[in-house]
């Protein structure tokens, strides 16, 4: 318990370029930068709880043709390198914190060391994705969710994960999202980024909303933009373990072997509710009110209307 509460507490966000972001990617900031990219990856990039993990499972069964037993070689998150995730440059410094997070992950050598073609991962703005992804017209597959559900989401993930710093109260952390004062920036600026991206370089852009109404007609877009045939069987057999019910009783995708330490799912589980439209559990009418008002204002001339009709 006292290492939870310590490093909870040591877990403070730091900037860079006015996006907070962990110490284990702002220390390292120059490896990261660095990365160097292959013009065959496909990253798959999201804002935090976008569905992440579920994107990453249905490119892996697609990957592995629904051959269940290869997607059980690894859990998920080892599966496909987190890019902000680097070595500490001298690593006699670190603070229990780091060490955790560093060891546990260490995403940039383990992308370093996989073969081509990669699968990797990334929660980074596209302002702030190292250059050499842009330089390979590498593929890119963006998952945005409706932005009061990723809220709530991010709330109860923060509350539960270790190595992100307290969330405080639901009002707080209202205040918080809306002005990007939360792990990887703003919500509004995150999506707008990867969308405005999206006409220049090779980015299938995804919601979480469509996964979630017709999965298997999503699934076999993803399977089109990874250059996949996939017959009708093997669509299914996707559909069928990907699903919410699967994926939280599989201790690959479920994160029941992180530890405690780490993740505490007596807060809260990772595979929490998986549905769409949880944020009316949550929000007061006048956050909503207010939370509308807000996304007119940021999304003004965009036009995905993913989000406010939810
Ligand atoms: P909730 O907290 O709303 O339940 P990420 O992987 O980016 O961290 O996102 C986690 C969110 O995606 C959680 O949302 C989780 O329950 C949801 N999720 C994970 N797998 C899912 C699936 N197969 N179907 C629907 N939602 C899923």
């Amino acid at each position: 318990m006292a290492l939870t509460s310590d490093l909870k507490k040591q877990s403070q966000l730091k900037e860079v370029a006015g996006i907070p972001l962990q110490t284990a990617t702002v220390d390292n900031w120059s490896q990261i930068q660095n990365f160097e990219a292959k013009p065959d990856d496909l990253l798959i990039c999201t804002y935090p709880k976008a569905g992440t993990t579920w994107i990453q499972e249905i490119v892996d069964m697609i990957e592995q043709d629904a051959d269940v037993e290869k997607c059980q070689r690894a859990v998920i998150q080892h599966r496909h390198p987190f890019i902000e995730w680097a070595r500490p440059p001298q690593p006699s410094v670190l603070t229990p914190y780091r060490c955790i997070l560093l060891n546990y992950f260490k995403g940039v050598d383990k992308a370093n060391e996989m073969p081509a073609p990669r699968i990797l991962r990334t929660h980074l703005p596209t302002q702030l994705l190292p250059p050499s992804f842009w330089e390979n017209n590498c593929k890119f597959l963006y998952v945005a969710r409706n932005a009061k559900d990723c809220m709530v989401s991010y709330y109860y993930f923060q509350r539960m994960n270790q190595v992100l710093p307290d969330p405080g109260t639901w009002e707080e952390y209202f205040e918080a999202f809306i002005d990007g004062k939360v792990g990887w920036g703003s919500w509004f600026d995150h999506v707008k980024g990867w969308w405005e991206k999206k006409d220049r370089y090779q980015v299938l852009f995804l919601f979480y909303e469509d996964i979630k109404k017709d999965p298997k007609h999503e699934i076999q877009k993803v399977a089109q933009f990874m250059g996949k045939n996939l017959d009708e069987t093997v669509l299914d057999k996707i559909v069928q373990e990907t699903s919410f019910e699967k994926m939280k009783e599989n201790p690959m995708t479920n994160r029941s072997t992180v530890p405690k330490s780490i993740l505490d799912q007596s807060i809260s589980p990772f595979m929490r509710k998986g549905t769409v439209g949880d944020w009316k559990n949550h929000f007061t009418v006048a956050q909503n009110e207010k939370f509308d008002e807000i996304y007119r204002k940021k999304m003004e001339g965009i036009t995905i209307n993913f989000c406010l009709e939810l």
